[in-house]
């Protein structure tokens, strides 16, 4: 029986939902039919553009919690779940369990943050969830009680996700050297940045495990880089404009590599909302765009990192050996004020993984029901 909630149009279908009535393309339909995935390796194995003509329904139907299409010269019936077409009725999209609110955090944010120990991330999915989804909200977590050895940063890493490695390596030590490639590596103070933004994908998950901190001085600074650009789209909109609206060059130099890439410095998703910044000016290369747009360009620029300076959004903290500070890469920006540098010892080692696999550990965790809600009961917190 042909349901009269369904209205076939040329080229799409009206479908009366629950929450009103919904207009979707027959291509899409076609696309999102059961039958066009694998059950084994759940990839797409249909191929819109192997269909002789673009599919047209000449049936469809309701059947509990399907949406049934016959199609004009095809002779099989294909299903789709209603549960689906609600939520792209609802979002535009399929439930992303990823797809957390960011928390944006301010200056008196130290306190709040989650600080939860390796041995619980290691060896508890709730655990893990915990971290992953206080990374996606707030990008910033410490791991405490972090093991010594050698493979105990890799270990932390590996709990998230691969490590990606960068122009220095797999990991990186952020200490004093004699030839340093990379400010980092001096006892200077560090300007608030984002790693690496001279690679074409700059690293997106960044993990800084302090290994020795006795030195005068070098207090660890980070901000949350979403709620600077935030602050900056209400204060002076047409600097965030700018700064989300045109990308400029970075650089990483140095004798055995020559990285260059265009980087916008207010990073914005497909619907517009701020997921992060990138910003480095000691990796900043001459800028290229046309010099009347540098007119306006340089001033929102100018002000935007002044902004990150503001002590409404950083925070202080002295860096504690055996605490590993993981955060992401594309919204939390960090420097370091300069120390004595031979008043003590002051090493931390670094590595990265990528936002992808974060987000992608996180909704695999969701899918098991651990979702790290601190409400759910499943936050371990030591
Ligand atoms: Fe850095």
């Amino acid at each position: 029986m042909t349901e009269p909630s369904v209205d076939l149009r040329e080229n799409g279908m009206v479908v009366a939902l629950p929450g009103g009535a919904a207009y979707f393309n027959y291509y899409w339909l076609r696309d999102a039919s059961l039958d066009c995935f694998d059950p084994q390796t759940l990839e797409r194995v249909f191929d819109c553009s192997a269909l002789p003509t673009p599919p047209r329904a000449s049936t469809a139907r309701i059947e509990g919690e399907m949406l049934v299409i016959a199609w004009q010269g095809e002779g099989q019936v294909s299903e789709v779940p209603l549960a689906l077409l609600r939520e792209v009725q609802e979002t535009g999209r399929p439930v992303d369990p990823a797809a957390l609110p960011r928390k944006l955090w301010y200056g008196d944010h130290l306190p709040e943050i989650l600080r939860i120990s390796q041995q619980a991330v290691l060896t508890s999915d709730a655990g893990r969830a915990t971290l992953t989804r206080a990374l996606i909200e707030e990008g910033i977590a410490f791991v405490t009680d972090m093991a010594g050895d050698d493979d105990s940063l890799p270990r932390l890493v590996n709990a998230i996700g691969p490590i990606t490695p960068s122009a220095e390596g797999l990991f990186f030590d952020v200490r004093v050297e004699i030839a340093p490639t990379n400010l980092a590596f001096t006892a200077g103070p560090l300007e608030m940045h984002t790693d690496l933004p001279g690679e074409e994908t700059a690293p997106g998950v960044q993990f800084l495990h302090c290994m020795a901190n006795t030195v005068e001085g070098g207090q660890s600074l980070f901000l949350d880089g979403a709620a600077a650009a935030m602050a900056l789209k209400a204060e002076d909109p047409e600097a965030f404009e700018l700064l989300a609206g045109y990308d400029i060059p970075f650089f990483y130099r140095h004798d055995n590599w020559d990285y260059r890439a265009h980087q916008r410095v207010i990073e914005t998703d497909v619907d517009g909302a701020v997921t992060g910044v990138t910003i480095s000016q000691h990796l900043q290369d001459y800028m290229d765009l046309p010099q009347s747009l540098l007119d306006r360009y340089y001033p929102a620029f100018v002000r935007f990192i002044r902004m990150m300076q503001e002590d409404r959004f950083v925070i202080r903290y002295r860096s504690q050996p055996g605490t590993c500070v993981v955060f992401d890469n594309h919204r939390i920006v960090h420097g370091r004020e300069g120390y004595v540098a031979d008043s003590g010892h002051r090493h931390l080692r670094g590595c990265y993984t990528d936002r992808g696999a974060l987000r992608s550990t996180y909704r695999v965790l969701a899918r098991r029901g651990f979702t790290g809600a601190a409400a759910e009961g499943d936050r371990v917190v030591a």
